[in-house]
């Protein structure tokens, strides 16, 4: 198809973890990556780019206080929290993003800034000198649920492998893998990957996240992917980078997902992932519980909220082809 007149496809997600099922919790998910998916949908129908496109997903993925990511991030160990967050352009082949920052409400907005500067991956005290070079206001993201969250963990001593998926009351005692992001491909065939997160919640000062490097985090003109889960898990994988080589080697996305998380699981690994091809393809994978994406095919919106088996690939064919609609496992 010529640039321009390409479908523009979008997978977006909100996390993995533990089921919300029975807990009043699918719904409310269900209509917050929707309404997201709407937005961001609307902006690549009407020619934004695929990296526009994914810095507004993630926007509004950092903005809402039930995700792991801005304003409802997790706390750190000593109460603190410090954000991470990453942007790929796949046209380019440029990565950029930012490692454990402070009070600020975007932090996809300071790998955005990165993207065409010399020194494209800033952690801790360079991430917090560009703050104020560019004037950014202070914004305090701590809601008071995970606050609640942090105080409890604080009574069991924090043996806690990482904090809830989702901010809500009712969820809170269920562990889980939050973070956010964002794979988009434009109607000029472009392909972009955002990802970010508040962490894992209860670690160490100073313990690096998968999503502000190229194991959580990538793309090529082939395809993009944004991974979520524990970041130990998926670094020690690669699994951004293993997904979108394999695609850029010629294996078909759906089989690049099938074979890399059949090796996650082999490996008891507790991650997930969703990427795009440039053929239009969609597909997700996880081995955790539950995985929460939302994608928009151009004719409708999907979710993976509901399947129930613990390692499980899927996809959604491109529009100019006809087999494949689920590969379930
Ligand atoms: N995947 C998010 C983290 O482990 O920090």
């Amino acid at each position: 198809m010529r640039p321009g007149h390409i479908q523009p496809k979008l997978i977006i997600h909100g996390g993995a973890g533990s089921s919300l099922r029975g807990k009043g919790g699918e719904e409310s998910v269900r209509r917050s990556l929707f309404r997201t998916l709407e937005e961001v949908y609307g902006l690549l129908i009407a020619g934004a780019s695929a990296e526009t496109a994914v810095v507004r997903g993630c926007q509004l993925l950092e903005d809402e206080p039930r995700f792991n990511a801005g304003t409802g991030s997790v706390l750190q160990s000593d109460g603190q929290i410090r954000m991470s967050a990453s942007l790929m352009s796949g046209s380019e082949q440029r990565f950029s993003g930012v490692i454990n920052i402070s009070r600020i409400k975007n932090p996809i907005d300071l790998a955005l800034y990165l993207q065409d500067q010399s020194d494209r991956i800033l952690s801790d005290h360079g991430a917090a000198e560009l703050v104020r070079e560019l004037k950014l206001p202070p914004h305090d993201p701590l809601t008071e649920i995970r606050l609640q969250e942090w105080i409890q963990e604080r009574h069991g001593n924090f043996h806690r492998e990482m904090a809830g998926v989702v901010a809500e009351k009712e969820l809170l005692t269920e562990a889980g893998r939050g973070t956010v992001g964002v794979v988009a491909l434009d109607n000029e065939g472009r392909i972009a990957a955002g990802t970010s997160t508040g962490g894992k919640g209860f670690e160490r000062i100073g313990r690096v996240s998968d999503s502000a490097t190229p194991a959580g985090n990538y793309a090529t003109h082939h395809a993009g992917i944004s991974c979520t889960g524990i970041g130990e898990d998926i670094l020690d994988e690669c699994l951004a980078a293993r997904i979108v080589v394999r695609v850029t080697d010629g294996m078909a996305l759906q089989d690049a997902f099938q074979r890399s998380f059949l090796e996650s699981e082999t490996n008891r690994r507790d991650l997930g992932a969703i990427g795009i091809d440039r053929t239009g393809a969609i597909a997700w994978g996880k081995t955790s519980e539950v995985l929460l994406a939302a994608y928009h095919t151009g004719e409708a919106m999907h979710d993976t909220l509901s399947l129930e088996e613990t390692m499980v690939t899927g996809s959604h064919p491109s529009s100019h082809e006809q087999t494949n609609t689920k590969n379930v496992r």
